[in-house]
């Protein structure tokens, strides 16, 4: 059994059909891309599977429950993390902070224990700080965990949110053109991170990228989407030989 499966997703935009009959399966472990020309609908697959939107059809399965209709914070918790296109991190929070964020969704003492400073409030916080600088450690950046985060040089910014969205303790992470603006240094690090990831904490990725040596590096499978629809899907060095695939990226 795949790990997620969206079936026959679809939603329009007043008369554009941003997304039309988007199907996926995503198995445990996986590296997945979803690639497309922009606009093709990428961020909004990702949006529909966030709940973010929710889709006129479809449905959408992660490890065998039915989420489909679930609003963001539920699939959250039900195990689906992503990053955005435009990083959105606390800018005015440090990074360590921002890492604590996504930890505690998933620490829990009561309000009262957290408003009385009782003895459960301290032990947990105390893991949830522990918990972040391993994190941030994964990431080899423990040294900046009191850096105020809007300070951070870009690629770092894009790690950090990363962090975060791995706090969450999700089951399917989802990468919103991680690559974006960062330098080759910084894109061939990104690779080696993300891969990391997958192995360290047997992670399940999908990835939106416009990278191809990023996508064609590390992806083992890919949907293309185009105009809203699937073009084309498979392993990635069939798919990206595809002269359709060639074409729409050419724009002929
Ligand atoms: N909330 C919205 N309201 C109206 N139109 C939208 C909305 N969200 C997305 N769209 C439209 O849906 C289409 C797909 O947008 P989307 O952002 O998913 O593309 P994309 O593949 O992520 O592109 P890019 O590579 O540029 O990020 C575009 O035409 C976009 O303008
Ligand atoms: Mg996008």
């Amino acid at each position: 059994m795949a790990l997620l499966e969206a079936k026959n997703l679809s939603i329009s935009f007043g008369g554009l059909r941003a997304v039309d009959g988007f199907s996926i399966e995503v198995e445990k472990g996986e590296l997945y891309g979803l690639i497309g020309p922009n606009g093709a609908g990428k961020t909004t697959v990702f949006n529909l599977l966030t709940g973010v939107y929710q889709a006129d059809e479809g449905r959408i399965i992660l490890d065998g429950k039915d989420i489909t209709r679930l609003d963001p914070v539920h699939k959250n918790q039900n195990g689906i993390a992503r990053t955005f296109q435009n990083i959105r991190l606390y800018s005015h929070l440090s990074v360590i902070d921002n890492v604590k964020v996504g930890l505690h969704n998933h620490f829990h003492y009561s309000t009262l224990a957290g408003l009385l400073r009782l003895p459960s409030y301290y032990k947990v916080e105390k893991e949830i700080e522990e918990r972040a600088r391993e994190l941030l450690s994964v990431f080899n950046m423990e040294n900046e965990a009191d850096v105020m985060s809007s300070n951070l040089p870009y690629g770092k910014q894009r790690k950090l949110e990363i962090a975060r969205a791995l706090a969450t303790d999700p089951k399917l992470l989802l990468l919103d053109e991680p690559a974006a603006g960062m330098n080759p240094n910084e894109t061939a690090e990104l690779m080696e991170t993300i891969q990391f990831i997958r192995e360290k904490f047997g992670m399940t990725i999908l990835l939106i990228e416009h990278d191809m040596k990023l996508v064609s590096g590390i992806c083992e499978r890919l949907t293309v989407l185009n105009f809203g629809r699937m073009l084309a899907m498979g392993e990635t060095k069939e798919v990206l030989k595809n002269p359709e695939v060639v074409k729409a990226y050419l724009g002929e």
